[in-house]
């Protein structure tokens, strides 16, 4: 029985959105020039710092919140590396309630528009890479503000590794395998079954009778 009251995604688009591939080719060739914010330079030499020499396997949990995902992330695969990343301080100082020891992640505060430039810079190459409830912008206008409608999306996709994301919306996860096919990239898309949620926002979907997706890349 759903408790929750979590609202499903009202959106004016009826399919995938008819500009998406023509942004996409547009990004694919134009040199992002935007000077990368302070902050969020700092944040990434930390975090190498934190990595040292290491030269294992590295995992991403991209828009982290508040790093729930990123801990369980971290136990799955306690031979890697992890690092969650989000922006909101409000979120990532939230964290505490979800740490646990385990020294093989770290969360950062940082915007991923300039993170994923520097780690590709510093030619970084991960095994996985998630992504687990984005905020949606649904509105049609708002497109270019989705990950995958945004120039940062070829910055994360040069980052390498399977790609697992999930979202309330299948829309959003219908355009990403959109894209990524237009990429040459093939895509798989389910329900999440999983026994326990893997976020907060995942458990608060639920909790309201909301289906959520996830979509994963295949390996060829
Ligand atoms: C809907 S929340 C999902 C959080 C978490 N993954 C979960 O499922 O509980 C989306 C998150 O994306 C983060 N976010 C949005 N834009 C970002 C950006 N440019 N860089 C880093 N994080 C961002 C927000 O701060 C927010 O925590």
């Amino acid at each position: 029985m759903a408790q929750g009251n979590s609202r499903a995604i009202m959106t004016n688009q009826t399919g995938v959105h008819e500009k998406l591939i023509d942004l996409v080719s547009k990004y694919l060739h134009s040199v992002n020039h935007r000077p990368i914010n302070s902050h969020t330079q700092e944040a990434f030499d930390n975090v190498r710092e934190w990595l040292g020499e290491w030269d294992g396997d590295l995992i991403l949990d991209n828009c982290c919140g508040v790093g729930a995902s990123t801990v369980k992330i971290a136990q799955q695969h306690p031979h890697a590396k992890v690092i969650g990343i989000d922006k909101s301080a409000q979120r990532v100082d939230k964290h505490s309630h979800y740490a646990v020891r385990q020294d093989n992640y770290m969360l950062v505060r940082a915007d991923l528009n300039d993170f994923w430039r520097l780690a590709r810079q510093a030619q970084w190459q991960c095994v996985k890479q998630y992504m687990l409830y984005p905020n949606p912008y649904p509105k049609s206008t708002q497109v270019q503000k989705r990950w995958h409608g945004s120039p940062a999306f070829l910055d994360m996709l040069a980052l390498g590794g399977e790609l697992i994301l999930r979202s309330n919306w299948r829309l959003y996860l219908e355009e990403v395998a959109v894209v990524l096919a237009h990429l040459g990239q093939a895509t798989q898309l389910n329900d999440v079954a999983d026994d326990e949620p893997m976020t907060p926002f995942e458990a608060k979907y639920q909790n309201s009778g909301q289906v959520c997706w996830e979509l994963r890349t295949m390996s060829d």
